[in-house]
């Protein structure tokens, strides 16, 4: 038997295989077409304070390698989300981790506080990464506000808290060792990267928000590249690995790098089944790697240069 459990400080997974915010809605609609209750955890769209209708379509685009989208936060809001999903999503059998976008730093802390006098969910993950609102970056690209943010968050209660953070900036590194200084139990790298599709007939941006988030196989060793230098730079600090994210192979490269658990997001559009699929395959990998958990195989990535 290899051990797929996982631990993000204070929080326990039975398996490193999560599916990311805002790729699998608010989980109850894929239950028809996935065994949720196999799965190491589940992280629904994120919620905002109030519901927000997010952006005039159109709002996804496909690229050449991967999804361009400024969906914008399309949310019922938090009294919703606990009043219409939560008592559901308590019981699918994993851990549910709460995803929230606070309009600032007060934002989050009052949602945090919401969501740790809540029954059900796992963990929370701080959006401080969306790229495809006004000021959604705001937060995310300063690491004293990160750090604040994260702090302060923990503070209001015992669930653990992940940071989401955006590779949007100079130096990913720096913005998780200010999340570690605050005191995430883990940090979520990454979220989508600024791009642009362009109508050239037209001569408009496609996306009504004319900018918007890249995701998909395109992002996939740019994602590598930013979990290894955190897991070098920060290595007390735990990682989930995000970006690309399609195949057993792609989950292993980025435990390897330095990931304890993945999120896997626009490969699920394509196959809603794909994280059972990695998962199913994941133990006789491992084994053939020669070790019995999967925890042995986290951050043994070697530098060819030393
Ligand atoms: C259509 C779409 C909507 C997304 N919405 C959210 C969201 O609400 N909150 C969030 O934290 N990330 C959101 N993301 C980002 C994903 O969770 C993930 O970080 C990103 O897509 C990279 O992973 P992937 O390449 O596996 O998709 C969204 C991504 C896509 C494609």
């Amino acid at each position: 038997m290899i051990d797929l459990s996982v631990r993000l400080g204070r929080l326990s997974l039975k398996n490193p295989i999560l599916v990311a915010s805002g790729t699998f809605g608010y989980i109850r609609e894929m239950a028809g077409f996935v065994q949720l209750d196999v799965l190491g955890g589940v992280i629904p769209k994120t919620v905002t304070r109030l519901p927000r209708a997010g952006n005039p379509t159109p709002r996804t685009v496909e690229t050449a390698a991967g999804l361009l989208n400024a969906i914008g936060l399309d949310n019922d809001g938090i009294a919703h989300f606990i009043e219409h999903h939560l008592p559901y999503l308590r019981t699918i059998g994993t851990a549910v981790v709460a995803n929230i976008a606070g309009e600032d730093e007060d934002g989050f802390v009052e949602m945090a506080r919401i969501l740790n006098e809540a029954n059900g969910l796992a963990a929370i993950e701080l959006n401080l990464s969306c790229p495809n609102v006004s000021h959604g970056l705001d937060l995310g690209i300063d690491p004293s506000a990160v750090e604040s943010v994260v702090r302060r968050c923990r503070e209001v209660g015992p669930l653990p808290v992940i940071a989401k953070l955006t590779p949007n900036v100079t130096s990913i590194p720096a913005i998780a060792r200010a999340a570690y200084e605050g005191g995430a139990d883990a940090v979520s790298i990454v979220n989508t990267f600024r791009g642009l599709a362009v109508d050239w007939k037209r001569r408009r941006p496609i996306l009504s928000f004319d900018f918007g988030g890249l995701s998909g196989p395109a992002i996939k060793p740019l994602a590598l590249r930013a979990v290894w230098e955190v897991s070098r730079a920060v290595p007390e600090l735990p990682i989930i690995g995000i970006g690309g994210i399609a195949s057993v192979d792609d989950a292993l490269e980025f435990l390897v790098a330095g990931a304890s658990a993945v999120q896997v997001g626009t490969a699920t559009f394509a196959d809603p089944t794909i994280c059972a699929r990695i998962l199913s395959e994941l133990p006789s990998r491992i084994e053939e790697m020669g070790s019995r958990s999967v925890r042995e195989i986290v951050g043994t990535l070697r530098s060819n240069r030393s």
